[in-house]
């Protein structure tokens, strides 16, 4: 019987579950989005029963309901928005608050607090994140600390926190499993990326009690097996990764000094550094990319808050566009963007600007200036925001990047991608397989049941659809532009 990996993709607005054949090929493939909740501006949340229930439906989806024979199914790969932040009762299973995602900005203010009494440095050189509130750790003293009970009974043991994988595997397992991985682990800025524990200083410092804390596992080993409730069956649950360095093993970017960015709602762009953690000198964090074996790799991360979303604004608030695609189509009737610039800081820059006071603004608007102009400068922001974290990553890392490897929604536009080839001077390279993400995961939970022998049995699967090789034109007054409109939104926060 020909046997599949299913991934599990937990998505900041899906669920999706997808198996792979050896070839690395999609066999099948189910998705459901789900309510995202905003109580309060700069507030996100999710209600942890309907991220598991639209992941359990999708599961049943992509296995059942297309006729696969359940016992063809070799291992469970998981891979999930980070940082997003779930706690519940270990007796109920009831979570006692809502997921608070990672866009949540609720704890700024403890996160300026911190950085006031000069704890920037130590959770840097522990954690290897930047102070903000995207992290988990500030998320959690928040339930604790507005959820009436909550810290007497985390200190009694009577609650888990998890990131979403955690909550998953919680419950695929039928509450058997309260573990998380390295990668999600080094999202919460309360995890040591040096020893690999829980940092009790850092725990101390946020107020978290430990009895909270999940297992953390490797990337890659089989953490046991679900419970039989939902597909009738055991099946070893054998890979987690968080999202973006799933995709980052999923580009098979796995040498020192290669990177991925994948384009959706925001941009993540991570490079593999190797088995040491490097500090960044230039507002990048450092992570885990994965743990295989005792083999850790750790990544330099550059995080962009708004990329595929600046579309998304002009299809649905401005209605300059009927659909994604549009923009293509409006933005290649003109040469250039007529010298408009849009800075699309609509939650603030993320790295390396790191501003959460910073908005949106639009510079450089003539008479003549037409939608057309607008898609253009949209698409352009994208790589310009790229630009930017890629030129923090080669200075920390003190080479030269020659290749970028590209997956997410917004790469099937190729105006955009040839674009950031030349404003890169670097080739850019985007692959035959286009789910990038849940392939690491299934890599990951594959390798892990010798599914595949080796990551060299994996690695030819990784083939290039096509290259955006610079034009070699010069684009050193365009870059020039970006930086001033940069420079001008940052004074505007500041006046
Ligand atoms: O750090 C947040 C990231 O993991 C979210 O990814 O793809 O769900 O938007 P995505």
């Amino acid at each position: 019987m020909e046997k599949y990996i299913l991934t599990l993709d937990q998505g900041t607005t899906s669920s999706r579950a997808i198996l792979f054949n050896h070839q690395g090929e999609i066999v099948s493939l189910a998705q459901k989005e789900f309510t995202q909740i905003y109580p309060e501006p700069g507030w996100v949340e999710h209600d942890p029963m309907e991220i598991w229930s639209t992941q359990a439906s999708v599961i049943t989806e992509a296995v059942l309901q297309k006729g696969i024979d359940r016992q063809a199914l070799a291992a469970i790969g998981i891979t999930n928005q980070r940082e997003t932040t779930v706690i519940w009762d270990r007796n109920t299973g009831q979570p006692i608050y809502n997921a608070i995602v990672w866009q949540d900005r609720r704890t700024s203010a403890i996160c300026d607090q911190l950085k006031k009494e000069g704890k920037a440095a130590v959770i840097q050189e522990k954690t290897g994140l930047i102070i903000d509130a995207y992290f988990s750790g500030t998320k959690i003293q928040w339930i604790l600390d507005h959820v009436a009970g909550a810290r007497q009974r985390a200190e009694n043991g009577e609650l888990a926190f998890g990131t979403v994988d955690s909550w998953l595997i919680w419950n695929l397992t039928s509450g058997q499993l309260h573990i998380t991985d390295v990668t999600n682990a080094s999202r919460t800025m309360l995890y040591n990326i040096h020893t690999l524990n829980w940092d009790e200083e850092l725990l101390e410092l946020l107020q978290i009690p430990a009895a909270l804390l999940p297992e953390v596992r490797s990337s890659s080993e089989v953490y046991g097996r679900t419970s039989g409730n939902l597909l009738g069956t055991q099946v070893p649950i054998a890979g987690i990764a968080g999202d973006q360095q799933s995709a980052l093993f999923g580009h098979m970017c796995n040498q020192p000094g290669m990177v991925k960015n994948t384009y959706g709602t925001g941009c993540f762009m991570l490079m593999n550094i190797g088995n040491k953690p490097r500090i960044s000198k230039n507002n990048l964090i450092t992570t885990i990319a994965w743990k295989i074996g005792d083999q850790v790799q750790y990544a330099l991360e550059g995080s962009i808050f708004i990329a595929g979303a600046v579309v998304q604004w002009l299809r649905d608030e401005l209605k300059m566009i009927d659909t994604a695609s549009e923009i293509e189509t409006l933005a290649t009737t003109v040469a250039d963007s007529g010298g408009v610039y849009m800075v699309p800081a609509f939650a603030g820059l993320g790295a390396p600007h790191w501003n959460q006071d910073a908005r949106g603004s639009i510079f450089g608007i003539t008479r003549g200036t037409s939608k057309n102009h607008f898609c253009r400068a949209a698409l352009e922001s994208i790589a310009y925001q790229t630009m930017d974290v890629l030129t923090a990553m080669q200075n920390d890392a003190g080479l030269t990047i020659n290749q970028l490897r590209v997956d997410g929604g917004a790469t099937a536009n190729n105006l955009l991608l040839q674009f950031q080839a030349d404003i890169l001077n670097t080739e850019v390279l985007r692959p035959h397989i286009t789910e990038i993400t849940a392939i690491g995961a299934a890599y990951l939970a594959g390798l892990a049941v010798g599914f595949w022998e080796n990551i060299q049995a994996i690695e030819k699967q990784w083939q290039v659809n096509r290259n955006f090789t610079p034009t070699g034109n010069d684009m050193t007054q365009k870059i020039k532009g970006w930086q001033r409109a940069v420079k001008a939104v940052e004074a505007w926060t500041n006046l």
